[in-house]
């Protein structure tokens, strides 16, 4: 790595859809600004979608659609170790182990597995209906994620600070039975930028999320992303009219796109009315045709079969591997598994 004396930040991405512009502005840039200032380690966390994702062909779309996303924006396969998951077989041995010093309690207590059963006793079923052991393990295979890569920080939403807590936690479980023998780092969360100005609306004015069902996918062909960006809600203020640039969907995507003279100006000529939403719109089309074209065309290239994609995974999931087994090592002989070397 060219920094190795800086602190180790890991963050996984589940692939459970289809990468859209309020993942590129809330999650993806955020850390890959983050980047700069650590030795990053992301990657694909697959077998944490496979707790919800039960169409093979989606998991493998997703799975590659997010890697290539990535890679396309900007993201440094040499400054970075970038893999999947699932490549590293030594993230699934350690669980096992981890999961044996991690109390039930704990997980009773995770807010994803207790929010399922809330919704369940709600509507008159019984507690664990459709509860799954991956999602009821969820946050041991998290841990261990963080914690074979000897991970500092985590930087994450808000909804995942519980699971990298979980995760200290679990570490000062074993910490404290075997830690005169292996101590793993304790990690903590950071929460990158967490300003309004990085949430996006999405199609229907709410913020843009996959669960709303409300996105723009970052990677459409021309034709289709002029037509979502049509769909984006406007009142019905007529053209000449003056229009408040803060409460409109259009201006607050077209401003995190379009370079700050250009927002300054729109913002100016909205105020003043004569700006109409059409025109508007078709601006905002134009600001990001431009600045996806090129991305899309990485992305495009990236997506095929044999490509680039698989020799980056395929190194990265050599050096998250080698960094694992190191962790492993010592976890098996600390445990007792192996023998005292
Ligand atoms: N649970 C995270 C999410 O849903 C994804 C994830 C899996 C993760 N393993 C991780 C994030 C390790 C940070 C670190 O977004």
């Amino acid at each position: 790595m060219s920094q190795p004396a800086t602190k180790v930040s890991l963050t996984g991405i589940k692939p459970t859809g289809e990468p859209h512009l309020g993942n590129l502005i809330g999650a993806i840039r955020p850390a890959l600004d983050l980047a700069e200032q650590y030795q990053s380690i992301y990657f694909i966390a697959d077998y944490h979608a496979l707790t919800t994702e039960r169409e093979p062909e989606l998991l493998r779309h997703y799975s590659r659609a997010v890697a290539a996303t990535w890679l396309a924006v900007g993201l440094d396969p040499d400054r970075t170790i970038f893999y999947r998951q699932s490549d590293v077989p030594e993230i699934f041995e350690l669980t096992w182990i981890m999961a044996c010093v991690t109390g039930k309690g704990l997980m009773n207590r995770a807010h994803a597995y207790k929010a399922a059963r809330d919704r369940n006793v709600e509507a008159g079923e019984e507690p664990d209906t459709g509860v799954n052991m991956g999602l009821f393990n969820y946050p041991i295979l998290m841990a261990v994620d963080i914690l074979a890569m000897e991970s500092d920080v985590v930087p994450v939403g808000k909804d995942q600070v519980q699971h990298v807590e979980y995760a200290a936690d679990i570490a000062g479980s074993f910490n404290y039975l075997y830690g005169d023998r292996y101590s793993f780092t304790i990690p903590e969360a950071i929460i990158p930028d967490t300003e309004g100005a990085h949430t996006l609306p999405g199609l229907d004015g709410r913020k843009m999320s996959k669960s709303y069902g409300n996105t723009i996918p970052l990677f459409l062909p021309e034709a289709q992303l002029k037509k979502l960006v049509r769909k984006i809600p406007t009142d019905s203020t007529p053209v000449e009219a003056p229009k408040d640039p803060d409460s409109s969907s259009v201006f607050a995507i077209l401003s995190q796109f379009a370079p700050d003279d250009t927002v300054a100006e729109t913002r100016k000529r909205l105020e003043e009315g004569g700006l109409g939403w059409g025109e508007l719109k078709n601006q905002l089309f134009e600001v990001l045709n431009e600045r996806l074209a090129p991305l899309r065309e990485r992305y495009e290239t990236l997506m095929e079969p044999g490509s680039e994609l698989d020799d980056v995974l395929a190194d990265g999931a050599r050096r998250a591997r080698e960094r694992a087994g190191r962790v492993l090592r010592q976890v098996r002989t600390a445990v007792g598994i192996e023998p005292e070397r």
